[in-house]
């Protein structure tokens, strides 16, 4: 209340003031400047007149006079003067004679005048006179012909007409002024209040970050004119301050799950966070009479639980396992991790004939090949497409649902849910959307094969940031919008305007936890390496190679083992003494690709063994199972070599859990050059997975790598790693997501003030 009757008085005294001060301007300038002015200007004029009048009268007057003056007839010059006098302004009339004796006049001639020149006020203009009775012009003209003077005429003109005349004039300029004063109070309030308006657009769009673009051909700017010279500063000085806080941040902040709950606490305290993705991080399966929780091998999965732990929010996912409805409460929720809960995961259902079309159809046979170029063909069927629009609109029907308010922090995760970010826009506007796409973004051309094209676009756009691992990435979904939308982009800083809405595109690389969630429990890496040599049949004086994947076509496994083999045809010393493991997590085997794929594998793993295995030795371990992520630790840690040789990856999380696990600085690293990974670990052996032979060689360089020169190399990108950690990937998305909610709650408050205003 006290609040609202103090700005109403301040609203009143605005207002009042926008009046009063153009009136009161207006009656300064008359009271001092214009009404004298004024008045002597009438004053001026009026004696003007007068003296041409008095001019014109002496000279009618001059030949009668003189001819009465020369024969000294006294009465008829009295007469004459009498009926001259008759004339309303003419007070008074004399005539003196040459020695300036005052011979005849009409009975107003006032006393204290006579036949000199009388003496004038100095402000007044020449002839005036200022009488007890009022003022008067007096003009003395000499009377005479060509024989010469006889007297003069002395011709009094009566002024108080005059200030008659400068008070009308006077009544009629403040008549003016006043209305000219309400006209232009009028105007200034009007002209004020658009300008408060187009201001307040102005700064609000700027806030929002819209003011920061250009307007494309054929629509109006966003920011109003005035604030056109503002916006570039505007826009240089929020950037400068971004990348100075970036950078600040990154030299001073250590990440860790503590930092990003304190961040979660201070930057966005009391905001809800939900996170929402296809898979979930906890599976309930039915195994006999008991119940197993499994965590799937997924990068994303990996990536987002450490976030959900730090921030207690919820998690929604499809709720695939066989024992899902059975543990969840009567609101498909269940606390997870199961053991010590943190965080809530909501279950959504789906039958088999959705999850075939959203899930299986058009993500994983759309999407997926159509993201990787792996060289599969992706496969589009309008009834996929009914399914995942349905289904991306149920996973939006469960976020307006878990919110608690009505701006959550939303973090969507990944090309399953494309549609989602644009549904929860239109259901929650206030919500901050934070898409995370964990698959690379092909070019305009590639991705302009998809019918959905525009929709799956358009709907993405609906997020508030979205983000990609590699500024490459970003580059080609920036130039894909420019292709296929009609929308605002502004390379400089990354934003997409649609709609009237903005999108911050952005790489933030994904990572690990750090230290590992395993630091303090896990063996020594010589037991690991003993027990995992011993329960495989590896000697041990056996080198060992590790692949860990998903069994999917664009994880390289087929040119991994190609390049096993050539590496022991190139280096047949390593027949005997070197093995490589794969561990291949079966995934959608639903699906034709993946049921060949899996064959393929199977089929060229058991044509090499055969080709080199000896009685006590086999070149590779093929394990197509799940494995839990500790029991995959220890196989890092066994290892001298991991091979990851993606065709076209996102990120690959794979490249940097095993950095993390060596914590003996031990170990070498093949890495595809097409992983969003091989950006950041420089240090690895950077191959093209395509080339065979360059793979065999980097192999066998990583085989043969010095104790020192492992060492080196592992140091630098275990620094990296830890550095550069999944608490840096969520925290950098979740402090610029505070950033953009900070203004626009400050352009929400200007709004309303403009509003009230
Ligand atoms: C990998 C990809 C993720 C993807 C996940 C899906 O981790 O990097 O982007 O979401 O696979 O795997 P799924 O088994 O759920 O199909």
């Amino acid at each position: 209340m006290r609040q609202s009757s103090a700005g109403l008085s301040f609203r009143s005294l605005h207002l009042s003031l926008r009046f009063v001060l153009p009136l009161a301007v207006a009656l300064g300038l008359l009271a001092y400047g214009v009404v004298p002015l004024i008045d002597g200007l009438m004053l001026r004029w009026s004696v003007r007149d007068m003296d041409i009048r008095s001019r014109l009268i002496s000279s009618t007057l001059q030949d009668p006079l003189s001819e009465l003056m020369r024969k000294g007839e006294r009465q008829r010059i009295s007469s004459l003067l009498v009926r001259v006098n008759q004339d309303e302004r003419l007070l008074a009339l004399g005539v003196c004679d040459n020695e300036s004796r005052l011979l005849y006049k009409t009975p107003a001639f006032p006393a204290a005048l006579s036949c000199r020149q009388p003496e004038h006020s100095g402000s007044d203009p020449e002839h005036l006179i200022r009488l007890p009775q009022g003022p008067v012009h007096v003009a003395v003209s000499p009377i005479g012909d060509e024989s010469g003077s006889v007297g003069s005429l002395v011709l009094i003109h009566d002024m108080s007409f005059m200030e008659r005349r400068s008070a009308d004039t006077r009544q009629y300029v403040i008549l003016l002024f006043a209305v000219l004063g309400v006209v232009i109070s009028l105007i200034t309030v009007f002209v004020a209040h658009l300008s408060w308006r187009g201001w307040m657009e102005g700064v609000r769009a700027m806030l929002r970050g819209e003011g920061i673009l250009r307007p494309f051909a054929g629509q109006q700017a966003v920011t109003s004119s005035e604030l056109q010279p503002l916006v570039g500063d505007l826009r240089a000085l929020l950037r400068t301050l971004d990348a100075e806080r970036r950078f600040a941040d990154d030299a001073t902040i250590f990440w860790s799950a503590d930092t990003l709950r304190k961040l979660l606490h201070k930057e966005l305290s009391g905001d809800q966070v939900l996170v929402v993705s296809n898979r979930e991080p906890y599976i309930h399966s039915q195994e006999g009479e008991t119940i197993r929780v499994q965590r799937p091998a997924s990068g994303l999965v990996t990536a987002v639980e450490p976030v959900m732990k730090a921030c207690s929010g919820t998690w929604i996912a499809h709720g695939s396992g066989s024992a899902d409805r059975q543990t969840v409460d009567a609101h498909d929720r269940v606390g997870v991790p199961p053991e010590k809960p943190a965080y809530t995961l909501r279950r959504i259902w789906l039958s088999r004939e959705e999850e075939s079309g959203y899930y299986y159809g058009f993500a994983n046979e759309g999407l997926w090949p159509l993201c990787h170029i792996a060289h599969v063909r992706p496969v589009f069927r309008s009834n996929d497409w009914q399914q995942y629009v349905a289904i991306n609109r149920r996973f939006a029907d469960a976020v307006v649902r878990e919110a608690k308010t009505d701006d959550p922090v939303v973090l969507v995760q990944d090309y399953h849910l494309a549609l989602l970010p644009g549904y929860i826009r239109a259901a929650l506007p206030k919500a901050t959307v934070i898409t995370f796409w964990h698959i690379p973004w092909p070019n305009p051309e590639s991705f302009g094969i998809c019918p959905w094209r525009e929709e799956v676009l358009q709907g993405m756009l609906g997020s508030t940031i979205l983000g990609f691992h590699t500024p490459f990435h970003c580059k080609n979904f920036i130039e894909t919008v420019d292709r296929y939308l009609e929308t605002r982009i502004e390379h400089e800083s990354s934003t997409i305007s649609h709609n009237g809405k903005l999108t911050m595109v952005e790489s933030y690389p994904i990572s690990i936890q750090w230290p590992s969630p395993w630091q303090e429990s896990q063996a020594s890496v010589e037991e690991c390496a003993r027990e995992i040599r011993s329960s495989l049949g590896i000697g041990p004086d056996c080198l060992v190679g590790i692949g860990v994947d998903r069994l999917d076509y664009t994880k390289g496994i087929l040119e991994r083992f190609w390049a096993v083999e050539r590496m022991l045809e190139l280096h047949p010393e390593l027949v005997g003494r070197f093995t490589f493991i794969q561990i291949a997590a079966p995934t959608r085997t639903a699906l034709d690709d993946y049921q060949n794929f899996d064959a393929q594998v199977r089929a060229l793993a058991a044509r090499i063994n055969k080709r080199f295995a000896t009685a006590s030795w086999q070149p590779l371990v093929l394990r197509i199972e799940h494995h839990e992520p500790e029991e995959v630790n220890r196989y890092y840690r066994a290892a001298d070599v991991c091979m990851v040789t993606s065709l076209h990856d996102g990120m690959n999380l794979v490249a940097k859990e095993y950095v993390a696990a060596r914590d003996d600085e031990r170990g070498a690293l093949v890495l595809s050059q097409f992983t969003g990974a091989a950006h950041e670990l420089h240090e690895a052996l950077l191959v093209n997975p395509y080339h065979i032979e360059q793979t065999a060689e980097a192999l066998h360089e990583a085989l043969v790598m010095p104790e020192y020169e492992q060492r080196e190399r592992m140091r630098s990108m275990r620094a990296l790693v830890r550095d550069f950690n999944v608490y840096r990937w969520a925290g950098r998305m979740l402090l610029d997501a505070a950033r953009i909610r900070q203004r626009e709650k400050l352009a929400a408050r200007i709004g309303g003030l403009a509003r009230v205003r």
